[in-house]
């Protein structure tokens, strides 16, 4: 439930003209709510000037007010922090602390959801990686050697990326048996963002944007992150690693992000293409 305490509201018409719902309207100076639109956005909260809105659906004391020292970023080193970043895929043999795997949750929670429905959750794996990290490199192994008995359909793949990945995949399960890991190349923790597809039925975007906040979060503590797409390969052909998971049919999962403390220090940024705009 959403209202205006009428005592404290002076009138100033911000939330009803930033309420994207319509969902606020004015009465004899002071707002009142609508309340059947509300997508509990918190834009009104977040604009109101002298606290005059009340919600039950959140925990108000996590409202933070502004404050440059606190909010601001400097853009040239924010642009330079998201040019440095790197897939790592070299982690050392060191645990990483809960502490900052709930920060690294925390950037995902704020991230935006279409109509605000917040419908992502988290499976976070660690103790159970390497149990894990086995069902899925046999599982590659699997629909290597289905691939190269020439079944490759039902794969999202054209012939020459699918032979390169069966190789690969082929490889990483023999190389496994030597004490390698070429899947989640011995990071200490997988984070799968799920959505409820109950409440957005393509949640893909939202998923992606919420982990790529948490990838820069975690950088930010002094971690390495990889986006690991191979994983989607074995997830999506067995049921035996989504009940492993207690990933729900109703929910979807993309590319999960696996951290560590990296084992390698690059010294440059890496180079990419020219950008290719269309100004219109
Ligand atoms: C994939 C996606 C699609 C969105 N589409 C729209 C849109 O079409 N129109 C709009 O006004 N807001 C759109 N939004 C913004 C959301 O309504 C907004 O993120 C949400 O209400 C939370 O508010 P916040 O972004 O200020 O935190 C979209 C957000 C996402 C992530
Ligand atoms: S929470 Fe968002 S949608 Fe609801 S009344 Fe406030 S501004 Fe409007
Ligand atoms: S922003 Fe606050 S003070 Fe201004 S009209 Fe809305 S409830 Fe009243």
């Amino acid at each position: 439930m959403i209202r205006v305490n009428k005592e404290i509201c002076i009138g100033c018409e911000n939330c009803v003209y930033h309420c994207l719902q319509d969902n606020i309207e004015m009465n004899e100076g002071k707002a009142q709510m609508v309340n059947e639109k509300c997508i509990y956005c918190g834009h009104c909260i977040a604009l109101c000037p002298v606290d005059a809105i009340e919600i039950d659906h959140y925990d108000i004391d996590e409202v933070d007010k502004y404050n440059p020292e606190k909010f601001e970023i400097n853009e040239e080193n924010f642009l330079n922090f998201m040019k440095f970043r790197r897939s790592i895929r070299s982690y050392k043999n060191r645990e990483v602390e809960k502490e900052k795997i709930e920060k690294i949750i925390e950037a995902g929670r704020y991230s935006p959801t279409g109509g605000n429905r917040q419908h992502i959750s988290y499976t976070i794996v660690k103790d159970k990686l390497p149990e894990l990290r086995e069902m899925a490199i046999n599982k590659l192994y699997e629909i290597s050697q289905d691939i190269k008995k020439g079944n490759d359909k039902g794969y999202n793949y054209n012939k020459s990326t699918l032979d390169r990945y069966y190789k690969a995949w082929e490889k990483m399960y023999e190389e496994f048996q030597e004490g390698e890991d070429r899947l989640f190349f011995k990071g200490d923790t997988l984070i799968i963002a799920k959505g409820d597809t109950r409440l957005k039925p393509t949640p893909q975007m939202e998923l992606g944007i919420a982990l790529s906040r948490m990838e820069l979060m975690a950088y930010t503590l002094g971690l390495g992150t990889c986006y690991i797409g191979y994983f989607m390969t074995a997830f999506s052909k067995s049921k035996e690693i989504r009940d492993f998971l207690g990933i729900k049919d109703y929910e979807e999962v993309v590319s999960p992000l696996i951290i560590g403390y990296p084992d390698v220090k690059y010294i440059k940024t890496a180079p990419r293409n020219k950008v290719k705009v269309d100004w219109l």
